[in-house]
C-alpha cells in the first residue's frame, strides 16, 4: 500500500516528468499503485497522487480490463462533451459534476514498453481525462468555477477536521 496524496499536498498541483525506462522500478511502482486503488475503492490512479511524479497513471473500470498508461498523449477529444460526477482518491467524500468530452482517443506505453492507442468513451474516456490531468497538476476541483471551487475545499477542510475524510 502506498500513501496517497490528499487535497493540499504540493505534489499534486506539479506537472509529472516523462519515464525514461520501462524497467523493473516501473512495474512495481504500477503494481503497487493497483494494489492501493483497489484498496481505495478507486477506478483511477495517477503516479503523483502517490508522490511519484511520473507520467504514470492507471485504470479499472466495470466491464474494462485494467489498463497501464506511460507517458501518454491525448490524440484527440471529441466536440461532444458529458457532465458526471467526479470523485477523487485525493479528495475523498467530495464529489462535483463535471463538464468534459464524451470520447478521447490516447497513445500511451504499457508497463513492457509496449505503445498502444486507444478509442475510449464513457466512462473510461473520463477516468483517463481525469487521471491525464492529474500528470498536469489538475484536479478535478480545478475544472469548475472559482466560487463553487471555494465552496467543495470548505467542505473537505471540514470533513478532514470531523475525521470522515
Ligand atoms: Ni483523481
Amino acid at each position: 500500500m502506498l500513501k496517497i496524496y490528499k487535497l493540499g499536498d504540493e505534489i499534486l498541483h506539479k506537472k509529472a516528468s516523462m519515464v525514461p525506462d520501462f524497467d523493473q522500478t516501473l512495474r512495481d511502482l504500477v503494481e503497487a499503485m493497483f494494489e492501493t486503488m483497489h484498496q481505495g475503492d478507486g477506478i483511477g490512479l495517477a503516479a503523483p497522487q502517490v508522490g511519484v511524479l511520473k507520467r504514470v497513471f492507471i485504470s479499472n473500470v466495470t466491464g474494462d480490463e485494467p489498463r497501464v498508461f506511460i507517458n501518454p498523449e491525448i490524440l484527440r477529444t471529441s466536440i461532444e462533451q458529458s457532465t458526471y460526477e467526479e470523485g477523487c482518491l485525493s479528495i475523498p467524500e467530495i464529489y462535483a459534476d463535471i463538464l468534459r468530452p464524451s470520447a478521447v482517443t490516447i497513445q500511451a506505453w504499457n508497463e513492457r514498453g509496449k505503445p498502444f492507442r486507444l478509442d475510449a468513451e464513457g466512462l473510461l474516456a473520463r477516468v483517463i481525462l481525469h487521471e491525464n490531468d492529474h500528470l498536469n497538476g489538475i484536479l478535478f476541483i480545478d475544472r469548475v468555477n472559482a466560487k463553487k471551487r471555494k465552496r467543495l475545499v470548505k467542505l473537505y477542510d471540514r470533513k478532514v477536521k470531523n475525521g470522515c475524510a
